[in-house]
């Protein structure tokens, strides 16, 4: 079924017409408000339906002022018609006038030689110098609000009696997932879906600052950055190459922002960039991975990865150094904060976990973010187990990501559920120099969430 008249007018029209030129004159002619058919053209054109072209006019309104005049006079006219034919002293004219038409009115009248000036009696004198004035000023001030073609615009524009405005709307034909009724997209996640993912290249623990960092911005003074937080390498110290145009939109991401956010506002150095590190995170490789689909003609993916990455913190019973990281994208069009919700609900169901709760956070590649929890009966309490949340516009659009596309992405710690789920209260039991060979050689290979 149709999701709106408008909806439906649209899809309609399109199935024989090539074109619509102007939404605003398509709304009207359909009887539909334009602000609604606005809405409807962006949804369909998120999802591939039609293709919407800004179209932009320009055209002359009335400024407050002009419109007073447009339905009085002209100052000048004013001015003017306030001069008996015998003549006026000064103060007495400007005693008969509102203080703005008087000192614009006199001049105008005088420059156009309507009026003389001159001592009377000491005191300054206005005559009459010809019988009767036209008023082409108002006559323009009425044209321009018939919304009628005038001669010298800039010369009222100069007079701040009208203003250029301009008028936004689409030009829309069908696009590549035209059809003449939208059914409602598939966004209910099967099990044919969740396997069908691809599986990125997290082979390269090495990766530049610029991966791992700036291109997900992340600016340069951030703390993660810091050695305290991050092992970086002494050789090679720095990156051989990186790509130089994508770097330029990165660079100008951070610094002044553009499609529509103002960045950081910092001088973003090449040199931090270049830094070598251990990677922090696998969303380095999505980031990678991102660019690559974002460099051709855009296909919708699910991407996921299991593999190490690198933090140099303190050493705990449940924290190393080096560790385990899942992590899942899925591109596409018109995808929400429902659609991760729904994902991340599945996902970790799958994993055993049943009983999960959201809570808002903070990544500077993610808005917004979600921690997840899951709750855990033999602790009761609830325990974060992962980190999530949709792509930032800053991540993705640098990398000429279409407008209208949204990744939704989460990662978690391998060891971390495993640990929970498997009984075991020390990190080193599972991963490292002091794993018990006899638990590798009589353990099962190891599914998270064991299906029971
Ligand atoms: N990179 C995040 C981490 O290190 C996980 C994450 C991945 C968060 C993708 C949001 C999106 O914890």
């Amino acid at each position: 079924m149709a999701e709106s008249p408008a909806e439906d007018a649209v899809l309609k029209y399109l199935l024989n017409h090539e074109e619509i030129p102007n939404s605003e004159e398509f709304a009207i002619s359909q009887n539909i408000d334009h602000n609604e058919l606005l809405n409807v053209i962006k949804s369909l054109n998120g999802f591939g339906f039609i293709e919407a072209k800004d179209i932009k006019k320009e055209f002359w309104v009335l400024t407050e002022e002009g419109d007073k005049y447009a339905t009085t006079a002209s100052p000048e006219v004013q001015v003017f018609e306030a001069v008996p034919v015998e003549g006026i002293r000064q103060d007495q004219l400007e005693g008969k006038l509102d203080k703005q038409v008087f000192s614009i009115g006199k001049n105008f009248a005088l420059k156009n030689r309507w009026l003389s000036l001159s001592k009377e009696g000491g005191v300054p004198f206005y005559k009459r110098t010809v019988e009767r004035v036209e008023d082409a000023i108002k006559a323009q001030l009425l044209a321009v609000k018939d919304g009628k073609d005038i001669q010298n615009p800039d010369a009222l524009k100069k007079r701040t009696l009208i203003k250029r405005q301009t008028w936004k709307g689409f030009a829309i034909r069908k696009g590549a997932n035209y059809a003449p009724q939208r059914s409602k997209p598939a966004t209910d996640l099967t099990r044919d879906l969740l396997q069908n993912y691809e599986e990125m290249p997290t082979n390269n623990f090495v990766e530049s600052s610029f991966w791992n960092f700036d291109t997900l911005f992340q600016p340069q003074q951030h703390p993660a950055r810091d050695s305290h937080d991050t092992f970086f390498l002494k050789v090679p110290e720095v990156t051989q190459s990186l790509p130089e145009n994508y770097l330029e939109h990165v660079k100008t991401i951070h610094e002044v922002g553009g499609h529509e956010s103002i960045g950081y506002g910092y001088d973003w150095k090449r040199e931090e960039a270049e830094k070598n590190l251990l990677r922090t995170h696998t969303t380095a490789v999505s980031s990678r991975m991102l660019y690559a689909l974002a460099q051709g003609k855009f296909s919708p993916k699910k991407y996921f990865s299991i593999d190490r990455v690198f933090r140099n913190e303190a050493v705990d019973r449940t924290h190393l150094a080096e560790f385990h990281q899942i992590e899942g994208l899925i591109c596409d069009r018109g995808l929400t904060l429902g659609d991760l919700m729904g994902v991340l609900n599945e996902f970790f169901q799958r994993l055993g976990m049943k009983k999960l709760r959201f809570k808002p956070a903070y990544n500077p590649y993610t808005e917004p973010s979600m921690e997840i929890f899951s709750y855990f009966d033999m602790f009761n309490k609830w325990v974060e187990v992962g980190n999530s949340g949709m792509i930032r516009p800053e991540v993705l659009r640098p990398m000429g990501m279409p407008k209208d596309v949204s990744v939704i992405a989460w990662g978690l710690s391998l060891e971390r559920p495993t640990m929970i789920l498997y009984g075991i209260d020390n990190i080193r039991d599972l991963f490292g120099h002091k794993v018990d060979l006899k638990m590798i050689e009589s353990n099962p290979i190891c599914r998270l969430g064991r299906q029971v």
